[in-house]
Parts: structure tokens; sequence; C-alpha cells
């Protein structure tokens, strides 16, 4: 029973979609080598944390996470506990010394090391494999998949921008691309599976590139959505001073490519988007958002938004909510800034919002916007969309879950549908995070 259990593995997953995809390519190279994935913490040997560093509050759940598994390592001495993800990558070997959980340590570009860390462990020692290796793209790795409906395929690794706030570029090394074959070639074996959606995964998918064929994203997308026509095709994330037009085009050529674009703006305010080296001012973001609107009227944008960045002044959080007002995203992630070590705004810039103003400013932001999505979202009622069904509703057997190709959550009536079902809805109430309805006749 011991050696059984010994095994067995299970991966708490945190932070982007990025890290969600590594969990499947962490899991593929474990079962490679003989181990179970385990259906829940308790029932496993050897339990793994794929870890986010983007903001403080990240990092401080899992520090809460590793003193809870501490616990339990003096209870279960032959446990193992690894940490994977971004926050290795960084913080290096001082977590051994900060966490004494830790046995072993990977960064995103280590994890073919993984079983063998696992083995090493066992025969005593704790160890780090956190090299950066900018050729390691995991190319022809199958990751062990959660869903049989949604799929993501990482088309790039890493980022080259240096947005002043941003741990991104320490924790996951430079750029790199997929191999265009590779991914059509996932993109087929995962359309004969059967899936219905596909996300196409990467900090900044628009500098996509692949040098021996001289194609870019927009060349890949369309490539994607012709190699799975009946499978809906969806993308993130897009740099605003990168989205181009040949990109907006292929998505309005397309059928099956969601008209759905998340493009973070991050401030209102030119001087900010300077202070944050975005490579771009408003004016320009705008022209970008008026082209994507005149190519695809109906687009539904979203966006990310940090409140009191460094050397924020009032009238720059005002010139946040004026954007948000006139843009009307229809949805969008709102943090307030938290200082990460390492970053060109922690070496150069003094974070000197004090957090009540932060947090005031964010609440500010977040009332607008919940304001401006439940508008939009009322305006939805009557209309019918379409709607691939996710999951069962938390709420109800009866009722399922899906997503409009706006990337719009719907509850509806469950009917004679199942997850998978791509299907029409009539939306018959909403909030300002969910519509509802039922199956429409059509
Ligand atoms: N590559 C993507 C996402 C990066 S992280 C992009 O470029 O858009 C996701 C979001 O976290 C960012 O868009 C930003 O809004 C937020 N973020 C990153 N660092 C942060 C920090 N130090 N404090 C608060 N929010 C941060
Ligand atoms: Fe971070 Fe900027 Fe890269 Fe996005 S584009 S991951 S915000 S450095
Ligand atoms: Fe977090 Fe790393 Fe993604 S820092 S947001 S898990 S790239």
């Amino acid at each position: 029973m011991r050696a059984e259990r010994g095994n067995t593995f299970f991966i708490h997953t945190f932070g982007c979609q990025m890290n969600q995809a590594d969990t499947g390519i962490i899991s593929a190279f474990l079962q490679a080598e003989g181990y179970c994935l385990a259906t829940n913490e308790a029932d496993a040997g050897i339990i793994l944390l794929n870890t986010c560093a983007v903001r403080e509050n990240a990092v401080d759940r899992i520090e809460h996470f590793l003193q809870h598994l501490y616990g339990q390592k003096k209870r279960d001495k032959k446990l193992i506990v690894g940490v994977a993800g971004c926050i290795p990558q960084y913080r290096r070997e001082e977590m051994f010394s900060l966490y004494p959980a830790i046995d072993f340590l990977a960064g995103p570009d280590t994890y073919r090391t993984i079983p063998s860390l696992v083995e090493q462990v066992r025969s005593g020692g704790k160890l780090a494999s956190l090299e950066f290796n900018s050729a390691e793209t995991y190319d022809g790795v199958e990751p062990v998949r959660q869903s049989a409906i949604s799929a993501f395929v990482p088309v790039m690794r890493g980022c080259n921008n240096m947005c002043a706030y941003c741990v991104v570029p320490f924790t996951r090394g430079r750029e790199r691309s997929q191999p265009f074959s590779s991914v059509i070639k996932e993109v087929r074996t995962l359309a004969a599976a059967g899936y219905r959606e596909m996300t196409l995964l990467g900090q900044n998918v628009n500098s996509y590139c692949d040098m021996e064929r001289g194609s870019d994203f927009a060349d890949l997308l369309d490539a994607v959505s012709r190699e799975a026509p009946e499978t809906r095709i969806r993308f993130t994330t897009s740099h605003p001073k990168d989205i181009s037009a040949s990109l907006v085009k292929t998505i309005a050529a397309r059928q099956n490519i969601c008209n759905s674009i998340h493009l973070p703006v991050q401030s209102g305010s030119s001087r900010m988007l300077g202070l944050m080296n975005r490579g771009h001012s408003i004016a320009e973001y705008r022209e970008k958002i008026a082209l994507i609107r005149s190519i695809l009227p109906d687009v539904a944008l979203s966006t990310d938004i940090i409140a009191g960045f460094c050397g924020e002044k009032e009238e720059d959080h005002q010139a946040s909510l004026e954007l948000l007002a006139d843009i009307r995203f229809d949805s969008a992630y709102m943090f307030f800034y938290s200082t990460r070590p390492g970053t060109l705004a922690a070496k150069t810039l003094e974070d000197d919002v004090p957090e009540p103003v932060k947090k005031r400013r964010l609440q500010e932001i977040i009332d607008l916007q919940n304001r401006i999505s439940g508008e939009l979202f009322q305006e939805a009622i009557g209309t019918v969309v379409e709607v691939l069904a996710e999951s069962e509703s938390r709420r109800s057997s009866a009722q399922l879950m899906g997503r409009t190709a706006g990337n719009r959550a719907v509850v509806f009536d469950r009917e004679c549908y199942n997850p998978g079902d791509l299907l029409s809805v009539l939306i018959t109430a909403a909030t300002s995070a969910t519509l509802t309805g039922r199956p429409a006749q059509v």
C-alpha cells in the first residue's frame, strides 16, 4: 500500500493559463516514468505546487500552502514536496531555508528533470534544477489534459518585453516559439480527439515567429483555424504595441476564431505607460481599439489594469477611469500594484502610492467596470447566443455552464444537452458576471 502511494503524485496549479498548460507537461513526464496521477492530495506521496510570482498575494498564498505541507510532512516522513513554476525561478535556493517543507525546486525550463529529482530526493537531500534554457519548448510532449472539451496549446514561451512592474521575463526567460509544424500537428491530434475549443497561449502571442517558414502569429492562427474548422479557436495574450491589422483581419475571415480579444492596457495614462515601459501611448491604444472595432464591430474586448503603480497621481487614476468608461470593455482583470523584487520598477522607481490609496483606486476601477459589464450583459437579455457547454453548473446538475464566443459565462437549463455541445441559448437574465438562459428553439 505504502509503495503504491509513494508513486502517486498530485499537482496544485496557481497562476496563469501557461502554468495550467505546464501542469499537463509535468504530469506527462512523471507518468512516462511510471508515476500515477492521484485524484486528490491525500492519496499522493508526491505533492507539487506549480507556482505564480506575479503579485505579492499570489506568493503569500503559496507560503501558506507550504506551511500546511510542512505540518503534513511531520506526520508523513516519506511525503515528497516539490515546487515548480515561477516562484523558484527567481527566489532560487533561498527557498529551502525559507520553507523547510520543500524537497526540490524546478523552473519552467527544467520540467524534464522532475522524475529524476524525485528519485534523487528519495536517496536523500534537497535539490534545485533552475537553469534557463531558451531552446526548451517541450516540443513533441503530449500533455496530460484535464478536459476533453477545451485544450490549451502553448505556441510560445518566455517574454522579451520588460514591462517595469513585471516579473515574468525573470521567471520564464527569453521568448521562443514552438515550430509551426508542431503546433499544427498538435491541433490536428486534438481535433481528431474531438476537442471543441483550443486556446493558443503565449505571454505575447503577437511576437510569435517561425523563422524557417517566415510565419507570424496571423499566419499561424489562420492555419490552426483551417486545420480544426469545427473547433472554437481562442488566443491570449496580445500586446497592444504588436497587435496587427492582419491578425484582426484573420479573425474576421475565419468563422471559427472567436470574436474576442484580450488587450491589456494597464493604465489610462500615457505618462504611466511610459514609466511602465509598455512601448505605446494611450492615443496609440485607442487607435488599435478603433482599428479592431472597424474590422470586427461585434468584438468582445477585455483588458488588465493596474491601480497605484509607482508615481501614479490622482489625474492618472482618473485617466484610467475615463478610458474604461470610453472603451466599455466586456470584462477586466483588475489589480493593485505590488512591487516584485528584481524588476525594473523595484530597482529604479519608488513604490510611493500608499496602500489605502491603491486599494481605494482599485475599488473605484472595479465598481466602474462592474457597472459597465452589468450594462453590457443586460443588453444581451432577449438575444440568442451560441454557447459551448463546458460543465454542469456549480449549483445544479439540471443546469449547464458554458461560454459565448465573446467569453461570457452562461448558465442555462440543461434539457437534452451535455458538456461539449455547441448550442443556441436564449438569454433571459443577467448579472455583471453571468448570463442566464435556456436552449433556444431553432
Ligand atoms: N503577458 C501578459 C500577462 C502578464 S501577467 C500580458 O502582457 O498582458 C498578467 C497581469 O498581471 C498583467 O497584465 C498585469 O496587469 C498584472 N501584473 C503584472 N505584474 C504586476 C504587479 N507587479 N502588480 C500588480 N499587477 C501586476
Ligand atoms: Fe510581463 Fe509585459 Fe511580458 Fe506581459 S508583456 S509578461 S506584462 S513583461
Ligand atoms: Fe504567474 Fe508565472 Fe503566469 S508569474 S502569471 S504563473 S507566467
